[in-house]
């Protein structure tokens, strides 16, 4: 497999949960992105309130400095929430200084219930120039989460791995 790597964003778990099982079945780091300045988790009101605003808004919020370069990963998986139909702020400003150009990326985005249809449009206008593949979104997504959602995950995952398989040319010796 060529070099495979997960970055994504969470504010509640959800996302976080589906990030970490993807980066279990393809053996490959995980990121998470962190705001610079992340939204109060005292006040659930409030941090739901800015959020949906900032998403609303197309805010790009200063995101924490990570240790990743994306030019060492030829394959990156890319999950979100879904925050007011739309990709999460962070997300948002991730993709807006890193394009991906000439990068094999696969979508994942949560939710509870809503489309994903806007979510996924914007992630690949986001990215005119990667080549994007299969993306999936989940519903609720926990550890106590449906069989079917599991399978679903899991095929994803095949589907990642087997097209980040790198093709061998003829042996010609
Ligand atoms: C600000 C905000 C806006 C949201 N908007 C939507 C929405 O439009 N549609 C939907 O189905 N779920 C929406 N949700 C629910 C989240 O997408 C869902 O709980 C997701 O799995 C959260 O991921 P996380 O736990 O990784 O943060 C929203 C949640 C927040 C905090």
């Amino acid at each position: 497999m060529d070099k495979t790597v997960v970055v994504y964003y969470s504010l509640d778990g959800h996302t976080h949960f589906v990030a970490s099982k993807i980066g279990e079945r393809l053996e490959c780091p995980v990121i998470r992105l962190r705001q610079h300045n992340e939204f109060s988790a005292t006040n659930t009101f409030l941090k739901y309130f800015w959020a949906g605003k900032s998403s609303v808004f197309r805010d790009k919020p200063p995101l924490e400095d990570t240790d990743l370069d994306p030019d060492a990963y030829d394959t990156l998986v890319i999950a979100t929430p879904v925050w007011a139909g739309n990709l999460s702020s962070p997300v948002r400003s991730f993709l807006s200084s890193h394009p991906l150009d000439g990068k094999r990326v696969f979508l994942v985005a949560t939710n509870s219930g809503g489309s994903f249809v806007k979510c996924f449009a914007t992630m690949r206008k986001l990215m005119p120039k990667a080549s994007v593949g299969e993306e999936i979104g989940l519903v609720n997504i926990t550890e106590a989460s449906s069989p079917a959602q599991q399978q679903s995950l899991d095929a994803f995952c095949d589907t990642v791995i087997g097209r980040s398989q790198v093709v061998e040319g003829p042996n010609l010796s």
